[in-house]
């Protein structure tokens, strides 16, 4: 991986195409275009040195809080760290901007972003019952981004 950069409308078709690939409701290339540069929005990417999109991730700030959309890692490239890293730039992003708080939901069986999230102080905050297709629960998480240095790591 070389870089994590801001999102740019030239990265959305790739992203448009993770988000396919890994989501059972993917956002649209105009949904990911819109998110591009949008004022209350970070949207960044990681990318491969030849600039081919590894994965991204972005939020919505909201009341001096960020809301995650989603994070994804490309498959062919999952378990390489990227999503550590995505995460790691995510949370000094936020503390930047000055947010109080990150907050995100997550399916109950997605162990792996689970994971993630709690080993950079992530807590469990609730869980909304059946929010994935009327079936699934997701579970809330939540960061104090104040005075938080796990983008230090
Ligand atoms: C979740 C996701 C972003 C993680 O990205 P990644 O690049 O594969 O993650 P990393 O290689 O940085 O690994 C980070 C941590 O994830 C966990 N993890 C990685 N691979 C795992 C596996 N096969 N099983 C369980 N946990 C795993 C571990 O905690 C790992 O930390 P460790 O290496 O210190 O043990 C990626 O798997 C993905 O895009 N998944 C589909 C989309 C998704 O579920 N997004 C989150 C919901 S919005």
């Amino acid at each position: 991986m070389s870089n994590i950069v801001d999102m740019t409308k030239a990265h959305a078709k790739e992203v448009a195409a993770i988000e396919e690939a890994t989501f059972v409701e993917p956002w649209s290339l105009a949904q990911v275009e819109e998110i591009c540069g949008k004022f209350g929005a970070v949207a960044r990417v990681a990318e491969d040195t030849d600039g081919s999109v590894l994965g991204f991730y972005s939020y919505n700030i909201v009341c001096g809080d960020g809301y995650i959309n989603d994070i994804a890692v490309r498959e062919d490239a999952r378990g390489k760290g990227i999503g550590k890293a995505l995460v790691k730039d995510l949370i000094y992003t936020a503390s930047l901007c000055g947010l109080n708080g990150l907050t995100l939901e997550v399916r109950i069986s997605n162990e792996r972003a689970r994971r993630l999230y709690e080993s950079f102080g992530f807590k469990e905050s609730g869980i909304r019952k059946k929010f994935y297709q009327n079936t699934e629960d997701a579970v809330i998480y939540w960061l104090n981004v104040g005075g938080n240095d796990n983008f230090k790591r």
